[in-house]
């Protein structure tokens, strides 16, 4: 079967197309016919130019860190699933062979295309506890980028922050991933509303089409005065981050009001923030890092995919034999959206 592998790090073309062997499911894993895996800024374009070796990667890899597909062949051991059962998986996920309804965490586990052979490839198999049914409605395509990154995006609002009806989400990188979701499922889930803040006209224009009430330029203009105006002077109730930008989430942080709530996954833009901590106190605010997200939470997100509640953002659909173009693509024009490679074009 043909696959994408790195057996260097280096530039976009060390990743090599090519056959090899089809992968054979052992004890308590699957096969699937991968019809789609999402290109990653980290665990993908990182990865391969090497700039990733604290994870424990060894080479030679088959990148890919998740995927939506079909069920073609079982391994011993399964009985919850069959064959052409509609599929997606993603993340950490067990290394050894285990029971198909294998608890989380159980045993050495580690991330699909980067610990174990990963979903650039025609075939893949993966361990039966880590999938999760994919609604038949919702295409494979957005089936992969909502595994992604929904889940952490709820986990961030819904677990995290408790996020309730009516209360203000600042949310910041609003055209980004995690950015362009939170928005949706503030908005469309829970019932907030929403300020959808960004650096650059476009990138709040995104974020007003996704439904926010209010939408800023925080590159132009002052985000603090413009959050006060849009709430009456209260300030916001959950500040959703994700960037760390040392010159923005400072005048963010301020911008939180009594028992305010601040979350995030990610500091890329940082990771070094000034905070003031007298509005800290004062406000009582509280601050939560999280990584991950809620195993359960992956099939609610699919399902309020398939339900409209949640549309994802993808640039483009490449072949798999396009992936160092799609590596290329990401490293040169940077935040239009999700490229997804699908390996039956
Ligand atoms: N995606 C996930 O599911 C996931 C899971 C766990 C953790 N994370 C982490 O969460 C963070 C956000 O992920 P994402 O996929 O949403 O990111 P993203 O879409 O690539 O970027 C989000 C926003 O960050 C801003 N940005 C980009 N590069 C920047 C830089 N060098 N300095 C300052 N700001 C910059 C841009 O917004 P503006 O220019 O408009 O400000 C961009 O729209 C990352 O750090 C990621 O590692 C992500």
């Amino acid at each position: 079967v043909k696959a994408v592998v790195i057996h260097r790090y280096g530039p976009p073309e060390v990743l090599s197309f090519e056959d090899v062997p089809e992968p054979e499911p052992r004890s308590g894993e699957v096969r699937i016919r991968v019809r789609a895996a999402t290109v990653n800024r980290v665990l993908d374009v990182a990865l391969r130019a090497g700039a990733q070796g604290h994870r424990g990667v060894s080479l030679p890899l088959i990148p890919g860190v998740d995927c939506a597909g079909t069920i073609e062949a079982l391994g011993p051991g399964i009985s919850r699933w069959k064959v052409g059962d509609y599929v997606a998986a993603a993340g950490r996920v067990p290394l050894d062979p285990c029971p198909e309804d294998a608890a989380d965490g159980a045993g050495r586990t580690g991330q699909i295309g980067v610990h174990r052979p990963g979903a650039f490839a025609e075939k893949i198999a993966l361990p039966a506890c880590a999938l999760v049914r994919v609604p038949a409605t919702l295409a494979p395509h957005a089936a992969a980028v909502v595994m992604r990154h929904a889940p952490t995006a709820w986990n961030l609002l819904v677990n995290g922050a408790a996020l309730k009806a009516g209360e203000w989400a600042l949310i910041m990188g609003a055209g980004g991933n995690l950015g362009s979701i939170g928005i949706q499922i503030a908005r469309n889930i829970v019932g907030a509303k929403v300020i959808a803040a960004a650096g650059s006209d476009a990138r709040v224009a995104t974020g007003l089409a996704l439904g926010a009430q209010v939408g800023i330029n925080y590159r132009r203009g002052d985000l603090y005065e413009q959050v006060m105006q849009a709430t009456d002077g209260k300030g916001v109730d959950v500040l959703y981050d994700n960037v760390a930008n040392p010159e923005i989430l400072p005048q963010a942080l301020r911008t939180l009001g009594r028992d305010g709530r601040l979350v995030t996954a990610g500091a890329h833009g940082g990771p070094n923030v000034t905070i003031d901590f007298h509005h800290l106190y004062d406000r009582r605010i509280t601050i939560k890092g999280m990584t991950g997200y809620r195993p359960a939470d992956r099939l609610t997100c699919l399902e309020a995919a398939a339900a409209g509640k949640i549309a994802v953002k993808i640039d483009r659909i490449l072949p798999l034999a396009q992936a160092a173009e799609a590596h290329r693509l990401m490293e040169t024009d940077p935040g239009m959206g999700k490229i997804v490679l699908d390996p039956t074009l």
